[in-house]
């Protein structure tokens, strides 16, 4: 979860990041490795808006607004959206939704295009919320395979902790369900820094490499 007091925390966590790349270390990577991620997911497929399932405090929200055309953040639990949506008060391409991803998933992926869907919204202990599951990402899954045609990629967070908490499906299932929904080779998936990515290829491959 990313709640930084100061500014100084995520730009530490990124350079513990850094030394660990070079010591060719395992490392569980911090908030900034992980937006890295999501803005070469943008790159790579050319995505102009985003979906976060989960916004939690709204840190991640508002970095995003920095680098996409419209955010969607949507956040279960009230206390946890209302202070998203007042730190994302200024950035008027951020759209704030209180509820259940499952639902407004629903509502949302018709109306996107070019779209990159961020899968984090999760039971996270402490005065995190949860809908009916607490790990909902194959039902989201089954829900962006009605609207595939507006996405054009998704990130699940938090790679090492499914099969290990308690409710998650297992890291197999995850990438099963992906598999399905999102077919080789028009889709090409992997895993890097605790995120399965799953990206569509590029017409004429030439961002494939
Ligand atoms: C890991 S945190 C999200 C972190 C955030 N994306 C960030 O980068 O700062 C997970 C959040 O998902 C929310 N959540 C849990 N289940 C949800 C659901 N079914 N729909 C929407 N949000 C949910 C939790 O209340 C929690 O705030």
């Amino acid at each position: 979860m990313n709640d930084p007091k100061t500014i100084l925390e995520p730009i530490a966590g990124f350079l513990l990041d850094i030394s660990a790349k070079l010591r060719g270390d395992f490392f569980n990577p911090h908030s900034l490795t992980k937006l890295q991620n999501l803005l070469r997911a943008k790159a790579y497929t050319g995505a102009t808006s985003i979906i976060e399932v989960g916004s939690f405090r709204g840190v991640t929200t508002r970095r995003l607004a920095r680098f996409f055309q419209h955010v969607h953040s949507i956040e279960i639990e009230p206390a946890l959206f209302a202070e998203a949506q007042h730190r994302c008060a200024a950035c008027k391409n951020v759209t704030m939704h209180l509820g259940d991803g499952k639902h407004i998933l629903k509502e949302l992926t018709p109306k996107v295009s070019r779209c990159l869907v961020f899968l984090d919204g999760h039971f996270s202990g402490g005065i995190t919320g949860q809908g009916d599951e607490p790990e909902p990402v194959l039902a989201e899954l089954d829900i962006l395979a009605r609207d595939l045609d507006n996405i054009v990629g998704v990130v699940v967070d938090d790679f090492r902790m499914f099969g290990f908490d308690k409710g998650w499906p297992r890291k197999s299932e995850v990438m099963a369900r992906l598999e399905y929904v999102m077919p080789e080779p028009e889709w090409q998936h992997t895993v890097i820094y605790d995120q399965f990515i799953s990206m569509r290829r590029s017409p004429a491959g030439s961002r494939s490499k």
